[in-house]
């Protein structure tokens, strides 16, 4: 009986990671023993979870005859909590909800996924992917994009979408825009829009989105959006990232709740995109002034090894850059390029 304990096999710890992550999710210290038999499990099992905890980046503590607790709780993704979060008339046009335990990419699983036949969407209807952790998180440029275990949200949704090479600029922005009244829907405010698509705070990165398109370009494609938002990051793991960075909990000084946050953000991104199929980009140029970070300031173009000083001048109708150079303003489409505040313009 106790050997089958000790021979604990993968999926059978693979069952009590998450369960035992919930128990901990409070913060307070859980004995081992306590924890064993809630759980139906010997202590040396729990150790050896406790382990496989550790190794997933969260802090475990033990402290002898107390037990062992989180340094910093963990709320996990749940795709029930994710549901109740979308109203009804949207909750329709969800086709599935996958919840990722870990993933090398939410996007690169849904280009998988769709590679293999079954990642595609019916119409009108959307896949969705979250996952607790990203091994290899793709930021834009080629950037990665820092995902630690249960910290934040890492989401991919995938649509069909008609001639979609040549929707996708104004896709960028208006998914950007989405995630604002996402965050605003819970509470949070003063935040801006940076094109292509950054989500700011204070001239802080906040969120980013890297849009990825397949299948055929010139009819039916399969747009994959992929949302990445800083809920609770640690300065040492994001000590590579060049770019002012914060997070919603430093933000609000709580702790945010993912599950809720992710359906907002699922439900805002499915009526922005429905209101850019009735209206197009037309319909949130006023919405993108209003939130535009860098509308009227000098700024960098860079864009491969080139860089150039300007002023932005907000977008166009499609979604370019307005910039203006020595009184000249042209029209700047996406891609390689990004934007800096100037220092010495
Ligand atoms: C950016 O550089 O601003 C874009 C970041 C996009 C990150 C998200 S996280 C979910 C999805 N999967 C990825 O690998 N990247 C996107």
């Amino acid at each position: 009986m106790l050997s089958g304990f000790f021979l604990l096999k993968e999926h059978e710890m693979a069952s009590i990671l998450h369960p035992l992550i919930n128990k901990l999710a409070d913060g307070q210290y859980h004995s081992g023993t306590q924890l064993g038999m809630e759980l139906n499990v010997s202590r040396a099992a729990i150790c050896k979870v406790m382990k496989q905890i550790n190794g997933l980046g969260l802090d475990v503590h033990s402290v002898r005859g107390k037990g062992y607790k989180l340094q910093d709780p963990v709320l996990l993704l749940d795709s029930e909590k994710i549901a109740v979060a979308i109203p009804l008339d949207r909750l329709g046009k969800l086709q599935e909800l996958v919840i990722l335990d870990s993933i090398d990419s939410t996007n690169s699983y849904a280009m998988r996924e769709i590679q293999a036949g079954h990642g595609i969407p019916e119409p009108g209807k959307y896949l969705v992917y979250l996952a607790e952790q990203q091994t290899r998180g793709k930021g834009r440029r080629g950037r990665e994009w820092v995902s630690p275990f249960g910290q934040n949200i890492y989401l991919t949704m995938v649509r069909n979408v008609d001639n979609g090479a040549m929707k996708t600029e104004g896709i960028s922005l208006i998914v950007g825009l989405a995630l604002v009244r996402a965050l605003e829907a819970l509470g949070i405010s003063s935040l801006k829009v940076k094109w292509p698509n950054d989500v700011l705070f204070d001239n802080m990165k906040l969120g980013g989105i890297l849009l990825e398109i397949t299948g055929d370009i010139g009819g039916v494609c399969q747009l994959i959006i992929g949302v990445g938002i800083n809920i609770h990051c640690q300065p040492e793991q994001m000590q590579n990232i060049s770019q002012p960075w914060t997070d919603l909990n430093r933000i609000t000084g709580k702790n945010t709740d993912r599950n809720l946050l992710a359906g907002n953000v699922v439900m805002n991104i499915m009526q922005a995109l429905s209101e850019f199929e009735t209206h197009g980009l037309q319909g949130f140029l006023d919405e993108w002034q209003q939130y535009d970070a860098i509308f009227d300031k000098d700024v960098e173009l860079i864009s491969g090894d080139n860089s150039q000083f300007g002023k932005a001048r907000g977008i166009s109708k499609s979604g370019a850059l307005l910039f203006e150079v020595d009184g000249i303003t042209q029209e700047v489409q996406g891609g390689e390029i990004s934007l800096r505040r100037a220092v010495n313009p």
